[in-house]
């Protein structure tokens, strides 16, 4: 017997970046984890009615980049830029997951608010410690959530309290993608943290692994301009920062997301471009850390892959929902201030990035077409009264939620057809 539900209220979703679909009090009927359809008026068959009339039905949003050891500290230093940040800060907390029982209650406080809030997918760093790693991937799982989790790889240039010999890196890699291969839902992914800590020879086995073993990467790209520098260094031998990890096999021979890419050459977009790697623009973590405005404007009308993150804790939210209006005003400033012909993200294209664009890395995800994955979230914007509210359009509630309440958690969550909250 197939499992159908149908959910009823006002169902938005967006197909392209060109707008908004929308079916005011309609039904969204979801057979075996999958959409089935939306519809106008109540569908044929049996099945078991939810009934969340007056509220808002829409996809599910995909976090691109967040790094999970780094909620504890969310909101806290904010005052440098990226290197120093890294050193000063970020590094000193990650090294405390080589104590697991400090992981399980730090992990166990980042899943809760991941799932508490829009997010239904997420590409995720862990630390270099595999059982905690593990550890994470077994949190997310249980809560229903599903994605990538990176045991992250670093053996040069960091501190000697996170970092791994070359071969003490390899063999934990090796032994962490054993071990994760007893989770079904969220899935291990190569991830060197940047080039910077990561030499060449794990660098290339790095890549050669992704490739032999069919397995995802993801790591950050020219974020910050000093970073830019340093790489430049450190690969003489490369035309860019992104030809350094192509080199390795580490951009787009297998499927990559790369994190900011606030500063590509017009070579290096081409490249992502022909090697169809996913950017995860991280408006918050960019505006936090300094790093600047990405061009995404420019990435879209390159046929670029985007998708939007947290960056958590460059960003100091795990709204996807504040990512999306982020990233409208940061497009905003970048037309204002950097490239007049820039023209700023509306707020549907910012929303197509933030479920269907980042969602397509992980399968058909983040629209209701038919036979897309159920990832549903159901927001509540009738608990915020407006004076204005019954005179306002479903995409209007919808916009006016993310500004004014984007922080708000979900009345209902859905992942894959599984209900969650
Ligand atoms: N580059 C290398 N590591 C990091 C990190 O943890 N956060 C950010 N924003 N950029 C990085
Ligand atoms: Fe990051």
């Amino acid at each position: 017997m197939k499992k159908c539900i149908v959910l009823k209220g006002d169902i938005i979703w967006t197909e392209s970046p060109d707008g908004f679909r929308y079916q005011e009090n309609g039904y969204l009927a979801v057979e075996d984890g999958l959409v089935r359809g939306v519809y106008a008026s109540a569908p044929e068959g049996e099945y078991e009615l939810l009934d969340f009339t007056g509220s808002i039905i829409a996809p599910g949003l995909s976090d691109l980049h967040v790094h999970a050891p780094q909620h504890q500290f969310a909101g806290l230093f904010m005052d440098e830029e990226l290197l120093e940040w890294l050193n000063a800060h970020t590094f000193p907390y990650e090294a405390r997951f080589s104590d697991t029982g400090y992981a399980e209650k730090a992990y166990r406080s980042f899943v809760s608010e991941l799932g508490s809030g829009a997010t239904t997918r997420a590409a995720v760093f862990a630390t270099i410690h595999r059982k905690s790693s593990l550890i994470l991937m077994r949190q997310m799982e249980s809560a229903g959530l599903r994605g990538y989790v990176g045991k992250v790889s670093m053996d040069r240039n960091s501190p000697d309290i996170l970092i791994e010999g070359t071969d003490e890196a390899i063999a934990e890699e090796e032994a962490f993608l054993e071990e994760a291969s007893r989770f079904s839902k969220v899935l291990p992914i190569i991830t060197p943290r940047f080039i910077p800590s990561c030499s060449d020879s794990l660098l290339q086995w790095l890549g050669d692994k992704a490739i032999k073993d069919n397995l995802p990467v993801q790591s950050h790209l020219d974020e910050n301009l000093s970073e830019v520098e340093w790489v430049r260094d450190l690969c003489p031998w490369s035309r860019s920062y992104a030809d350094a990890y192509s080199r390795f096999g580490l951009l787009g021979d297998m499927p990559t997301i790369m994190a900011h890419v606030v500063w590509p050459t017009e070579e290096e977009m081409d490249l992502l471009f022909k090697r169809n790697v996913y950017v995860a623009h991280s408006p918050s973590s960019n505006t936090n850390l300094r790093s600047g405005i990405a061009p995404v404007r420019r990435f879209l009308d390159k046929g670029i892959r985007v998708g939007l993150a947290t960056d958590a804790a460059g960003g100091s939210s795990l709204s996807m929902l504040r990512m999306v209006t982020d990233a409208v005003q940061v497009s905003k400033l970048r037309s204002r201030y950097v490239d007049d012909s820039d023209k700023p993200l509306r707020f549907s294209e910012a929303f197509y990035l933030a479920s269907k664009g980042g969602g397509s890395f992980f399968g058909k995800v983040g629209s209701f077409e038919t036979g897309y994955d159920a990832d549903i979230i159901v927001l509540d914007d009738g608990a915020f009264p407006s004076v204005l509210r019954s005179e306002l359009s479903v995409p209007e509630r919808l916009e006016m939620h993310a500004y004014r309440h984007s922080e708000a958690p979900v009345a209902a969550k859905f992942v894959r057809g599984e209900r969650i909250i």
